[in-house]
């Protein structure tokens, strides 16, 4: 497993998530984490919305059952989105925090990140609530989520602590963000900056993007590895893969993790085998020219 540093801390490149740990029994949730744990991670991805709490509960009771394990684990979650609405205001994160950490059975949360941009965001009210937190020993450190450059730079105004994560969704299949960058001063499609130049943007300042659904194409429309649908991406995926005597899954994950950005994978399957083969990933470093040819494989093109 490759560590880097986040926040000051050693976390692993790829981060559990447990958005989906509820659609497995639960002992068997209990084996993913023991995997997840086995196979090198250490960080592991909530939000108070996953499952309706469900999830963060499962969690807790993992940590109930393994008391030693909370100080060697990176537990972060989010906030902010409501049923119909967004809402980041000062009460509805200070509430929302008070309900993780009961569900998770932690004193402090060791990342939170505000989940999807409020439209109606205050970024002195979001300033408050994180200073409160932090004073508190709730959360020690916070980032965001599905944010763009000039919403970063709005909020960064405001909160004293750094940011340190910027979740996207990012992988094979969901490029954007890239994709405006190789097309530069073309007037294709692909030419317009969706994001405000994100990618830049968080490297620039030391913001790690943290890629979610990366095995994911469309916005959750399923997985595009061994789907008929992609016949040409699967072929050269398992090309690459047999070279390196690994799986497909494990190419994707060295894809994502190739991008000198140093991002962290966040891998959501409920599978224990599947887990394991993506964190076998983070040890391959894909050539150039590989990345490139999965890149096309998709069915983009290069000007
Ligand atoms: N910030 C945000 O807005 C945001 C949004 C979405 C997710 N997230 C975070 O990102 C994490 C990952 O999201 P995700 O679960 O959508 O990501 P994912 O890892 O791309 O997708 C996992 C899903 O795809 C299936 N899958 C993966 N590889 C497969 C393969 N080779 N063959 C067949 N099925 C495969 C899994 O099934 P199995 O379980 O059967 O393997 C599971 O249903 C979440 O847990 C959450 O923590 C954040």
């Amino acid at each position: 497993m490759k560590y880097q540093n986040f926040g000051g801390n050693s976390t692993s490149a790829i981060i559990m998530g447990c958005m989906r740990l509820n659609q497995i029994e639960k002992n068997g949730a209990f084996s993913l984490i023991d995997s997840a744990i086995d196979s090198g991670i250490n960080h592991f991805d909530h939000a108070d919305i996953y499952g309706d709490g469900e999830c963060e509960s499962i969690f807790g009771e993992y940590l109930k059952n393994n008391p030693s394990s909370r100080d060697k684990l990176f537990i972060q979650s989010k906030c902010g989105i409501r049923q119909g609405y967004y809402d980041f205001s000062k009460e509805h994160i200070l509430n929302s925090v008070d309900q993780s950490l009961k569900r998770l059975n932690i004193d402090s949360l060791d990342c939170l990140l505000l989940h999807r941009p409020d439209a109606l965001f205050e970024p002195e009210e979001i300033a408050d609530a994180f200073e409160l937190l932090q004073i508190s020993g709730k959360v020690k450190a916070f980032g965001v989520s599905n944010m763009n450059s000039m919403q970063l730079e709005l909020l960064r105004k405001y909160v004293k602590a750094p940011i340190i994560a910027n979740q996207l969704q990012f992988g094979p299949m969901f490029t954007g963000m890239i994709d405006f960058a190789l097309n530069e001063n073309m007037t294709k499609p692909e030419s317009a900056d969706r994001d405000g130049m994100i990618l830049d943007y968080c490297r620039l300042n030391g913001i790690t993007i943290q890629a979610w659904s990366p095995f994911q194409y469309g916005f959750f429309e399923g997985a595009f590895v061994d789907n008929e649908k992609f016949p040409q991406l699967n072929r050269c995926l398992q090309r690459i893969a047999d070279s390196y005597g690994v799986t497909k899954n494990a190419i994707v994950s060295a894809w994502v993790l190739r991008h000198p950005a140093n991002m962290q994978l966040i891998a959501g399957t409920t599978n224990r085998l599947r887990l394991n083969e993506i964190c076998q990933g983070a040890d391959i470093t894909l050539s150039r020219q590989q990345w490139y040819e999965i890149y096309k494989a998709t069915g983009k093109t290069l000007p």
